[in-house]
């Protein structure tokens, strides 16, 4: 086991470290360099032809990166919902042969997202994976499976597979786009730049974080609070599942403007707040994050240098200034650091949580 960890003292950190290398290759050969279609092996061009919703099932952080799926999906123009897999049997939004499910799921194994994948092919939808396990039943359910390639992840807390399903997705979008639409948004240049440059920055990120020294502060506070507007709003959720699955302490994740809905009566100085900042309405979030700041709480702020909330963050995780549609998935990477140094420091089982498996075949 310790060979497999590959110097690391954790499969976690490990697996974290490799997101250079899993987003790579979730890209990789999918961007015709040409014209940045977006090419996805056997799904020809015309795959989604008549496809009119999209819905995406998952579970647990899966379901993190269906709902950004999902952000990304509606803003390419296409109607889309994400759906908790457990929630499905008895919430479904109706389904019909112009609406594609997507379930989104690691292993390809998750009992409620199997269960929602074969209630909505029943009911005459149609279905596609995104999944990492090439052979899954996921896969074998699913009438087309797009595999993420992010290659095995041991730690039970889902690292590397969240960001590559979320950038899965991104491209996905912009396909269905394409096939859907006479008139797609532009693939624009900018974003596929932004994709090709993503490994290197996230190397950068990873090798900058202050991740240690935040988690140094703060992981004897009460609980934890992680917030963000947008395509940071699925982040903030994430954030705080993974910091509770594997440091045992209380973490929520918030849309930052649900903060003075309620949230707020719990913000002490006791409860740091994390704040996520994508580049959409950041004025917004700062102005939330200022409130939980005015009621003692520190605020550790999720954003690229020189930006505004600098002026009052306590703490500072940097992230490259880059495409809203990717800054989410650098704070994500900041985020996971955090929740392992903050383990790592009250010393928990960080690869095998108690109560959790990687893969939960029951409903
Ligand atoms: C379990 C794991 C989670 C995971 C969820 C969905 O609960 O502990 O980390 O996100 O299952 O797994 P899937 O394989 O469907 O992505």
């Amino acid at each position: 086991e310790q060979a497999g960890k590959g110097g690391y003292d954790h499969f976690m950190l490990k697996e974290i470290n490799e997101q250079p290398t899993s987003l790579a290759q979730a890209v990789e050969g999918r961007i015709d360099p040409e014209n940045g279609r977006i090419t996805l092996e056997d799904l020809g061009p015309g795959t989604f032809a008549g496809i009119e919703t999209v819905q995406l099932v998952a579970c647990g952080t899966s379901y993190h990166a269906a709902l950004y799926g999902s952000i990304a999906l509606n803003r390419a123009g296409i109607r889309t919902t994400a759906v908790l897999a457990n929630e499905y049997s008895i919430s479904a939004p109706p389904v019909d042969d112009g609406t594609l499910v997507i379930a989104v799921t690691q292993s390809g194994e998750t009992a409620d997202t199997l269960s929602a994948l074969r209630q909505a092919k029943l009911e005459g939808a149609r279905t596609l994976t995104v999944t990492n396990v090439v052979g899954s039943t996921a896969a074998r359910v699913a009438t087309d499976a797009l595999f993420i390639r992010a290659g095995p992840e041991i730690g039970v807390a889902a690292t590397k597979t969240f960001s590559s399903q979320a950038i899965m997705l991104v491209l996905l979008a912009r396909r269905i786009a394409a096939d859907t639409q006479s008139d797609p948004p532009e693939n624009g240049e900018a974003l596929l730049a932004e994709l090709a440059g993503m490994p290197d920055r996230t190397e950068d990120v990873l090798a900058t974080s202050d991740a240690e020294r935040i988690a140094r502060r703060y992981h004897d506070s009460r609980s934890y609070f992680f917030i963000g507007r947008g395509l940071g709003f699925p982040v903030a959720l994430e954030g705080a599942l993974k910091f509770k699955e594997i440091t045992y302490e209380h973490a929520e994740g918030f849309a930052s403007g649900e903060l003075k809905h309620g949230p707020l009566a719990l913000v002490t100085p006791e409860t740091p707040v994390f704040a996520v900042f994508t580049g959409e309405e950041d004025e917004k979030t700062l102005k939330n994050a200022s409130e939980a700041q005015t009621r003692g709480a520190p605020v550790v702020a999720v954003c690229p240098a020189g930006h505004e909330a600098l002026e009052i963050a306590d703490g500072h995780l940097e992230i490259p200034e880059t495409n809203s549609t990717l800054a989410g998935l650098f704070a994500n990477v900041q985020l996971q650091l955090v929740s392992y140094h903050a383990a790592s420091l009250l010393d928990r089982p960080i690869d095998k949580p108690r109560n959790l498996a990687k893969s939960v075949t029951v409903e």
